[in-house]
């Protein structure tokens, strides 16, 4: 009994909700994917479209994982009533291990990046640095040592609990990584030539804009939310009764991309200052970027090193605190359906995270054997968990809320049992049982290769 009410936390102040959950939201696909996808799709145009598809698909899929977690108050697994949609909370727990298992390598690089930065290694030309970032990946130690170390401190996180771990170290982490942010923005566009970048992520440019741009600024606005994998239903569940599910949802979501558009507000100032064009994902973040910083303040060496610095400790910042929520939505599920301490379950999740995040990093070098469905072990867990899995969980998530749930459950959760007077809830409802099901859907086939 003594661990049953262990497991069950609660997150103590309404701070405390929005800047954990956000913390889980605002991670590496803020700082790598979406600047590079504004940039190359059109700029504020992309932007607009990406708030579009924030309120036809992103707030509405947040805001069922909220119901559906708040309601329940349990892990993810019991939380859907009935079948198939219990599924859907397996499946979460399945993904949010699964995404650990890559998402963790690059958290581990991030360490490395910061060490290497300290230390100076990262001048030299863009050849140089790639050959460094090669070399470092099909070293077996060194990035199979940072994987585990991440999945560690993670864990030391986890099993101090839901207040003072997970809640805690939000309200630590999340301020910094905003100051840190603002302070980047201010070098970055300091720098002479910067206007140019800012122009490429901000001119609207609708003549850039396509079918596929929708798919993917859609694709983008959830999993940067980070929904479809049942954390946010985790979280919710740890939420007070009194917490109100739309005005945070949507602070989470202005914290999300705020995030994201100052991110793109550094990284492009700062790539057309030396003039380098920048590219997306892991090449970007770790092989181009030192560069840029080294290059865009050679006359003043020491902010260039700095700036590298504070770079990496804010990735990891933001990559430590979505960590955190894939780890716990396991650890509750361990803890609750198994009824042990959080300290065993986080232990018998972590064990088995890091064997993935070896294997996972070992994949991109020393053993390129690993593979799986014709990808490194790294690229198809990142293709399963981002193309498939989360996609699916999102809309199982949509059609479970809008058409499995009473509605009078649905609103006793959006209303707080009726003290709020949730005027948009028959919007909300129509968002959730049609045009946001529909968006899901059409991406889970888009992904699929279906057209
Ligand atoms: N939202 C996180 C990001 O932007 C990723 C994430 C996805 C975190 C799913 C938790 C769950 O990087």
């Amino acid at each position: 009994m003594k661990h049953q009410t262990e497991a069950r936390g609660k997150f103590a102040s309404k701070a405390g909700v929005v800047l954990a959950t956000a913390g889980s939201a605002v991670g590496l696909g803020n700082i790598w994917r979406f600047p590079y996808e504004t940039g190359m799709n059109g700029g504020a145009a992309f932007i607009l479209i990406y708030l579009l598809c924030l309120i036809a698909l992103g707030l509405p899929a947040m805001l069922c994982e909220f119901v559906v977690g708040r309601r329940a108050q349990r892990n993810a697994t019991r939380a859907y009533g009935g079948w198939p949609w219990k599924l859907t909370g397996c499946l979460g727990v399945l993904t949010g291990f699964l995404i650990m298992g890559f998402y963790s390598v690059v958290a581990g690089w991030t360490l490395q990046y910061i060490f290497a930065s300290v230390a100076g290694q990262l001048h030299g030309d863009v050849d140089y640095i790639r050959q460094y970032f090669n070399d470092f990946v099909a070293n077996p130690w060194k990035s199979v040592f940072w994987t585990v170390f991440f999945i560690l401190l993670t864990h030391v996180i986890i099993t101090r609990g839901v207040q003072r771990g997970i809640e805690r170290a939000s309200k630590v982490m999340m301020p910094l990584l905003f100051l840190l942010l603002l302070l980047l923005v201010v070098c970055a566009l300091l720098l002479p030539g910067s206007s140019e970048g800012v122009k490429f992520l901000l001119r609207p440019d609708f003549s850039k804009v396509s079918a596929d741009t929708v798919f993917d600024a859609l694709g983008q606005t959830f999993f940067s939310l980070s929904t479809g994998m049942a954390c946010l239903v985790t979280y919710a569940s740890y939420f007070d009764r009194d917490v109100h599910l739309v005005r945070s949802g949507v602070q989470i979501a202005v914290i999300d991309t705020m995030v994201a558009v100052l991110a793109g507000l550094i990284i492009f100032p700062a790539a057309f200052a030396v003039g380098v064009q920048p590219d997306a994902g892991p090449s970007l973040i770790f092989i181009t970027l030192p560069n840029v910083f080294g290059q865009a303040f050679a006359a003043v060496p020491v902010v260039g090193w700095l700036m590298s610095i504070i770079f990496y400790i804010l990735l990891m910042l933001a990559a430590l605190t979505s960590i955190i929520s894939m780890h716990e939505t396991p650890t509750a599920f361990v803890a609750e359906e198994f009824h042990l301490s959080r300290r065993i379950a986080a232990l018998l999740v972590t064990l088995p995270a890091m064997v993935v995040g070896v294997l996972s990093s070992l994949s991109l070098g020393s053993v390129p054997s690993l593979r799986l469905f014709g990808m490194t072990l790294f690229d198809s867990l990142d293709y399963i968990t981002a193309n498939v899995l989360l996609t699916l969980g999102g809309l199982l998530t949509l059609l479970y809320v809008g058409w499995v749930m009473p509605r009078g459950d649905v609103h006793e959760q959006i209303s707080n049992g009726g003290r709020l007077r949730a005027r948009y809830f028959p919007v909300f409802m129509f968002l959730v049982r049609y045009i946001s099901p529909i968006c899901m859907a059409l991406i889970f086939l888009h992904q699929l290769g279906a057209f």
